[in-house]
Parts: C-alpha cells; sequence; structure tokens
C-alpha cells in the first residue's frame, strides 16, 4: 500500500403486433433523500465551488490513468469506444482529465475512432450546468467537446447502485469522489450527524454493514458493465489513523464538527425538534483502505469471482487549498482574511451537506421555513469558522486512488 502526501419491479402488459410481452419497468418512488445539488438549476454552482477544487484531485493519477487507457483494447473499426464518469455532477471536475483521455486515445487509434462520453449521476443532478458547460455556455472550465470530432456526449440520470447502461459495453469507468454516499441512511446518529468517536457500536457497526454491502453492489454492477480489459478508477474520501494523535480522521472532519455543534445548538435551543436532530443524517461513509481493498483481496469474493482484479490503490494526501490561500494572503499582502477563508470553505461544502439538513427537517414545515433554518445554519457555521484560526481549522483531503480491471 502506498500513501501519497433507487424502485420495486411492476409488470405492464404489452401487445404490439398482438405479441403479449410482460416487461418489468421502473417507476418513480419519489424524490431520493440523500443527496440533492444545491444551488440554482443550470448555473454551474458545483464547478463554480467544489468542483474547482476537485478537478486536481486527478492530477496525481493522471499519467498513469493516460498511459493505463492505452491498454484498453479497441479497434476503432469495431465500433464506439465508451468512457463513463459516474456521480459526474456538473462534469466540471472531469472535464479536463476526460479531454486528455479522449486526446490520448485519439493519438492511439486514428481520428476516425468514435468515442461516447456517458454523464452518469441520480435524476435530481444539475444535467442542465453539465450541458451549458459541455456547450460552452459555461466557459469554465474548457469544454474538450467543442474541440474534438467524433466525441458523443450523453447522460444517464440513474443511480449507480443499478445498473446504468447495458452488459458488456463500457471501456472505461471513472468515478470520483462519489462512492461514499450511501444508497440509504442505515442508522439516525443519537448525539450527531456522522459516526464519532462517542458513537455506539451498533451505529458504527450498520454504518459499516451499509457501507461494505453498498461498495460491492457498486462493484458488481460496473463489472457488469465494463468489456473485458475494461478499467475502473475510483478516488474516494478516507478514514485514516492520524500518525501524531492515533485518533482516527476522517475527510472534512472539522467542517463536519462545526456543522453538528451548531445543529446541536439548535436542538437544545428549540429551534428544531429532538426528532428532526435525529433524523439529520450523511448518508456517507468514508472508507479505510482496508474496506476499499477487501472485496479485492479476497480472491472467493463474488467482486473477485466477478472478473475485477485491483492493479493499485495508494492514497494521496492534498494540501487543504482553502487554507493554503489565506495563508499565502496572508504571507504575502500581509492580510489575514478569515472571513473569506470561511466563505470559500462554507461555499464548498455546502454543495454535498445541504440536503442532508434539509431532509432531517419536518415535512409539516413549509420548504421556504426549512430553507430558512438551513440558510441559518450555514450562516452560523460560516460565521463560527471566521473567528478561529485557519492553522487549527487546516484539513488536508486524504483520498484513495483504485485502479481496477475487468478480466
Ligand atoms: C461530491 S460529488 C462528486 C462530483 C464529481 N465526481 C467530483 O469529483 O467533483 C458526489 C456526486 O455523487 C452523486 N451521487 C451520490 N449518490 C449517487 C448514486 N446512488 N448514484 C449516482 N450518483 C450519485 C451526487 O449526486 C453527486 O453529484
Amino acid at each position: 500500500m502506498s500513501i501519497r502526501v433507487f424502485s420495486s419491479a411492476i409488470r405492464t402488459h404489452l401487445q404490439p403486433h398482438k405479441i403479449h410481452a410482460a416487461v418489468s419497468v421502473r417507476y418513480y418512488a419519489g424524490l431520493p433523500k440523500a443527496y440533492m445539488p444545491y444551488g440554482k438549476t443550470g448555473h454551474g454552482n458545483y464547478g463554480s465551488t467544489l468542483g474547482k477544487l476537485t478537478a486536481g484531485y486527478m492530477e496525481p493519477v493522471r499519467n498513469k490513468i493516460l498511459n493505463w487507457v492505452k491498454s484498453i483494447p479497441f479497434t476503432a473499426k469495431d465500433s464506439v469506444f465508451n468512457i463513463g464518469d459516474y456521480g459526474a455532477a456538473d462534469g466540471s471536475a472531469s472535464m479536463a482529465i476526460i479531454g486528455q483521455m479522449l486526446a490520448t486515445l485519439k493519438d492511439q487509434h486514428g481520428p476516425e475512432a468514435q468515442f461516447q462520453v456517458i454523464y452518469e449521476d441520480l435524476e435530481v443532478n444539475d444535467f442542465n450546468s453539465l450541458f451549458k458547460r459541455m456547450s460552452g455556455i459555461i466557459p469554465e472550465p474548457p469544454s474538450y467537446f467543442l474541440e474534438m470530432d467524433n466525441v458523443y456526449v450523453l447522460a444517464a440520470g440513474t443511480n449507480f447502485y443499478k445498473q446504468c447502461v447495458p452488459s458488456n459495453s463500457m471501456h472505461f469507468i471513472m468515478s470520483m469522489l462519489a462512492v461514499h454516499w450511501l444508497s440509504k441512511t442505515p442508522t439516525n446518529f443519537k448525539d450527531s450527524i456522522y459516526k464519532y468517536p462517542e458513537s455506539s457500536a451498533e451505529e458504527k457497526m450498520a454504518l459499516e454493514k451499509q457501507s461494505e454491502v453498498d461498495f460491492e453492489t457498486f462493484l458488481l454492477w460496473r463489472s457488469r458493465e465494463l468489456k473485458k480489459g475494461g478499467l475502473l478508477v475510483i478516488y474516494a474520501g478516507c478514514e485514516y489513523e492520524d500518525g501524531n494523535s492515533g485518533k482516527v480522521k476522517y475527510l472534512s472532519e472539522t467542517f463536519i464538527t462545526v456543522l453538528t455543534e451548531v445543529w446541536k445548538e439548535y436542538r437544545e435551543s428549540g429551534k428544531i425538534s429532538k426528532e428532526e436532530f435525529l433524523n439529520t443524517n450523511l448518508s456517507v461513509c468514508l472508507h479505510s483502505m482496508s474496506q476499499l481493498r477487501k472485496p479485492f483481496d479476497d480472491k472467493m469474493s463474488a467482486v473477485s469471482k466477478s472478473g475485477l482484479c485491483l492493479l493499485s490503490a495508494e492514497t494521496v494526501i492534498h494540501p487543504d487549498i482553502f487554507y493554503t490561500t489565506w495563508r499565502e494572503k496572508k504571507d504575502k499582502e500581509g492580510i489575514d482574511d478569515r472571513e473569506e477563508f470561511a466563505r470559500m470553505l462554507k461555499s464548498a461544502h455546502r454543495n454535498w451537506s445541504n440536503s442532508t439538513f434539509m431532509n432531517g427537517l419536518s415535512d409539516s414545515r413549509p420548504q421556504e421555513e426549512k430553507k430558512k433554518i438551513v440558510d441559518e445554519l450555514y450562516d452560523n457555521v460560516e460565521k463560527r469558522i471566521s473567528k478561529m484560526s485557519p492553522e487549527e481549522f487546516k484539513d488536508d483531503v486524504r483520498l484513495i486512488y483504485l485502479v481496477i480491471r475487468k478480466e
């Protein structure tokens, strides 16, 4: 190991041309509760806040990926090379790496080779921003799609805990910072919104179990979708043991801690009910290296038997960009801008955390009232962070990168 710094099926009877067929279809089961993007649809909010940051997270493994993709079996005259970005959000984070991958593959297979890029995410995702980015209506980051012939861009508004594309159809699938989102909330944390060192053994176990089942489910569907020799690249936010304190820490822990503190104060003051606090749970599980490796290390697991084989697993530590920006301004310009530090941090992290609080609030409250409470929460969180020292708040980002091949 290396370290660097959704619908049950119903039956519908169709009678096309007097042929009776029983067809199972999916039906709409209401809005998913886990993750709703924050911000106005079509305004590119993800990419202008968090996505700006996550776009750089592919950098440490970029050359490796560009080399690996060349090994994927493909004969241009065969058909089309299929690339998938699962949990793509508005496509901003993967724009550069997909553009570079396409350039590499076009060099290898010739200008006539055809490519399909399939952006997968939940049905409530901001696909409008994604297509505005592809067409250049939202100009940053620059769109590869405007510059390349024989490249086709599609979206799949689905659920990656299901099969999303036909079996045996994909050459390359990537999923960046998404597999920690669980298929459902496995437990109501009594006194927190995510696992705490003080969380009960039952709470911890429920989370771990759901995460294990979900990761296996994710892998098995991807295994079915991949062609032989195809690659799956995943990077995930992780949990790790801190070398200095020996404590188990996890991605964005300081931000989650402040969110929890303010939400607890809302419970104590009666602004929200005890039940609403209990119903506010981050439906995520940040994985440890051993959890992510387990389905591959066990050669008898369903994942190994499906033909998925782990080529590499590494941890990369990315310096906290909010901290480094604050520090630079302080050192170079002599400006200790803690307010900007807090504002940037909150804007980025509100993206993934906002819906958790909206979902926790009782449906007896009008939507506007819920929005007001959650707006106040983030205002309070921002104020609180601006009064803390960024030195204390500094939260380096630890990610685990997995490269997997379908044998
Ligand atoms: C933090 S964002 C990551 C976006 C982008 N990949 C990046 O690297 O910045 C996580 C994404 O995963 C998506 N997601 C969460 N659960 C999902 C599921 N079950 N199926 C498909 N997408 C899901 C969310 O909608 C969200 O867009």
